[in-house]
């Protein structure tokens, strides 16, 4: 069986149906996963608004599952039935600048089969609350988006997330400087 129609068959038509958001699951990924990473790092629609070019060898795809976790302050596969389908993490901001050290920057990307379908926003409001909890010194989480990725603002909106405003050519990515909308997300913003 090809990996294309193994993960198909592992998530059942899933283009047309519905998903019963309890299958989807959140744990650290492995080099088992590679294949299943490929399958979305290697798209140009899910890598369009990120800072990273799609993969075109899996060698990237090792090691980014070698060294994510070290690069993050905490990183998760994004799981549907268990097999991997997107990822989200959050990185300190404490070397973004002096004074940081109480904020972390949210992100994320799931595999295009399956937007659409409320997944990140049922993850992102998980990783909300996990975020608190497991690091209580923070007490800002942020997402930066590209001004053009309305999907993921209408998430972060949905997740409870303020949109603060647009940064104007803020960040250099791939050629060009982008305007990029900041949401935020406080420990006071939390329901008791
Ligand atoms: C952003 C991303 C994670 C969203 O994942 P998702 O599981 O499809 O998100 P959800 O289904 O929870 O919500 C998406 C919302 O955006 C809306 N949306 C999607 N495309 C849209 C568009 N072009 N215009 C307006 N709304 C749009 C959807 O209708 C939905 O809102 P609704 O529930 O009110 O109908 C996914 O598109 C992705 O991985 N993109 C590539 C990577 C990326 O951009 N990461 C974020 C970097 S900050």
């Amino acid at each position: 069986m090809m990996e294309e129609d193994a993960i198909c068959a592992a998530t059942t038509n899933i283009r047309d149906e519905g998903i019963d958001l309890t299958q989807i699951s959140l744990r650290p990924i492995s080099l088992d996963d590679v294949d299943d990473v490929m399958a979305w790092t290697t798209d140009e629609k899910v890598a369009r608004y990120c800072t990273w070019e799609p993969y075109t060898s899996k060698e990237e795809g090792i090691n980014f599952i070698q060294n994510i976790a070290s690069k993050s302050l905490w990183f998760r596969a994004i799981c549907l039935n268990d097999r991997v389908i997107g990822c989200i993490d959050l990185s300190s901001c404490e070397g973004q600048g002096r004074n940081r050290h109480k904020s972390a920057e949210l992100g994320y990307a799931l595999g295009t089969r399956y937007w659409g379908k409320g997944i990140a926003t049922h993850v992102v409001k998980q990783v909300v609350k996990a975020a608190f909890t497991e690091f209580p010194h923070l007490e800002r989480l942020q997402a930066l988006v590209f001004l053009e990725n309305v999907a993921s603002q209408r998430v972060l909106h949905k997740a409870g997330f303020q949109r603060e405003g647009v940064f104007r050519k803020y960040e250099f990515i791939k050629g060009k400087s982008r305007d990029m909308v900041c949401y935020s997300f406080l420990s006071d913003d939390c329901p008791t």
